[in-house]
C-alpha cells in the first residue's frame, strides 16, 4: 500500500476511536490500539525487517512521522478529557459559601465584671484611675498601716487567712482598704491620688449574704483642702448615678480605724422607694458604703503631711450591689458558675 495511504487510513482510524471516548479511563484502550505491544503503529515498525535496505531510511522517517502523530493526537486527547473531568468535579464538590454558618452561642459579662465596670466607667469619668493593688497582703498594709496595730480589736472580724511558716506575716486581704495604704506607698512624689481599687476580699463569713471570697471596691483620694462635703458630694453622685435618680442618702456617724469622722452610708430602699419592706426589714434604707476622712495617723503612715493634705475614702461591696440590683437573694449563686443563673445576665441585644 502506498505510504501516504496507509497513514492516511490509520490516522483515519484514530480520529474515529478518539471520537468515541468520553472517559479518560477508556483512552488508555485506544492507545494500546495504536503504540500498545500488539498496536498497529507498533505493528508497522516491525515490518522494518522487510524493507529493502534502501528504503529503510525512509521507512524509517514515515515510522517515526506517523507515531508523533498518533501520540500528539492522543495527548490532544488526554487534556482535553483531564480539563474536562476536572471542570465536573469542580462544579460537583462545590460549596455553597452563600449558606449561613452555624451560629456561635456568645456568652455575657458576669454580673460582677458588669457592675465593677460601671463603676469604674462613673469614677474614671470624674478624673479617677483604676488602681488593682494585690491580693495576697502584709499584715502591714491590711492592718498596721491602716492604724489597726495587733491586737487592735478590730482585726477580729477580718484576720482570716495567713500563709504559712516565712509567709505568716501575709494573708489575703480583707479589705480593698489596704490599697490606700499601698497607693500611698508607692506614690513616691507623695502628691495628690485619686484611685479606685476593685478587687476580690476574702474573709471567714459563709452564709446568704456573706461569702468568703466577695468583691469591694475602695476609693481613696488625697489632696489639699479636701473635705467631708467633698466625701458626701462624691457619694451621693455615685448612689444616684449607679442606684438612679430619685435614690435619698443618708449619712451616719459610725467607725473605722483608719477614718476620722468616719460614716456608714444609707440609700433608700430600691425596691420599696422608702416605704419598707421584707429586704430593708421595714427601715426604708439600705446601707451600702463605710467611708470618711483618712486618718491623720495613716496619712503620715502613708508619708504625707497630715497638716499639708486631707484625704476621704470609701469603700463598698460589689456584690451588694449586684444583689440589689439584679435581685439575687443567695450571694453564694454568684460564684457557683451555674450556666442556669449566669445564662440569665446574657445580652439580648445580639443573639
Ligand atoms: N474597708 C471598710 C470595710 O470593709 C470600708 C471602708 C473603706 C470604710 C474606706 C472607710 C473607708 O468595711
Amino acid at each position: 500500500m502506498e505510504k501516504s495511504m496507509e497513514r492516511e487510513n490509520i490516522i483515519k482510524k484514530l480520529e474515529s476511536e478518539l471520537n468515541g471516548v468520553e472517559k479518560l479511563s477508556d483512552l488508555a484502550n485506544v492507545k494500546a490500539m495504536f503504540l500498545g505491544r500488539e498496536g498497529i503503529v507498533t505493528k508497522l515498525s516491525s515490518k522494518m525487517k522487510e524493507i529493502p535496505n534502501e528504503e529503510k531510511r525512509e521507512y524509517g522517517k514515515f515510522l517515526n512521522e506517523i507515531k508523533n502523530e498518533v501520540e500528539e493526537k492522543i495527548n490532544f486527547k488526554f487534556q482535553e478529557l483531564s480539563d474536562k473531568e476536572l471542570k465536573e468535579k469542580l462544579i460537583k464538590d462545590a460549596i455553597d459559601i452563600t449558606l449561613p454558618g452555624r451560629k456561635i452561642k456568645k456568652g455575657s459579662l458576669h454580673p460582677l465584671t458588669r457592675i465593677t465596670e460601671e463603676f469604674e466607667d462613673l469614677f474614671v469619668s470624674m478624673g479617677y484611675t483604676v488602681y488593682s493593688g494585690v491580693e495576697v497582703e502584709s499584715d502591714e498594709n491590711c492592718f498596721q498601716k491602716l492604724n489597726i496595730p495587733k491586737g487592735h480589736p478590730a482585726r477580729d472580724a477580718q484576720d482570716t487567712f495567713y500563709l504559712k511558716d516565712e509567709f505568716e506575716n501575709f494573708l489575703l486581704r480583707s479589705q480593698t482598704s489596704t490599697a490606700q495604704a499601698r497607693a500611698m506607698e508607692e506614690n513616691t512624689d507623695k502628691g495628690p491620688i485619686r484611685i479606685i481599687c476593685p478587687g476580690k476580699v476574702y474573709r471567714r463569713d459563709e452564709d446568704a449574704t456573706h461569702s468568703h471570697q466577695f468583691m469591694q471596691i475602695e476609693g481613696l483620694v488625697i489632696d489639699h483642702d479636701v473635705s467631708m462635703a467633698d466625701l458626701k458630694g462624691t457619694l451621693e453622685l455615685f448612689c444616684k448615678k449607679i442606684l438612679g435618680e430619685k435614690t435619698k442618702v443618708r449619712f451616719r456617724p459610725s467607725f473605722f480605724p483608719f477614718t476620722e469622722p468616719s460614716v456608714e452610708v444609707d440609700v433608700t430602699c430600691f425596691k420599696c422607694g422608702g416605704r419598707g419592706c421584707n429586704l430593708c426589714k421595714d427601715t426604708g434604707w439600705i446601707e451600702v458604703l463605710g467611708a470618711g476622712m483618712v486618718h491623720p495617723n495613716v496619712l503620715e503612715m502613708g508619708g504625707y503631711d497630715s497638716k499639708k493634705y486631707q484625704g476621704f475614702a470609701f469603700g463598698t461591696g460589689i456584690d451588694r450591689f449586684a444583689m440589689f440590683k439584679y435581685a439575687i437573694p443567695d450571694i453564694r449563686t454568684i460564684y457557683a458558675n451555674d450556666i442556669r443563673f449566669l445564662s440569665q445576665f446574657d445580652r439580648k441585644d445580639v443573639d
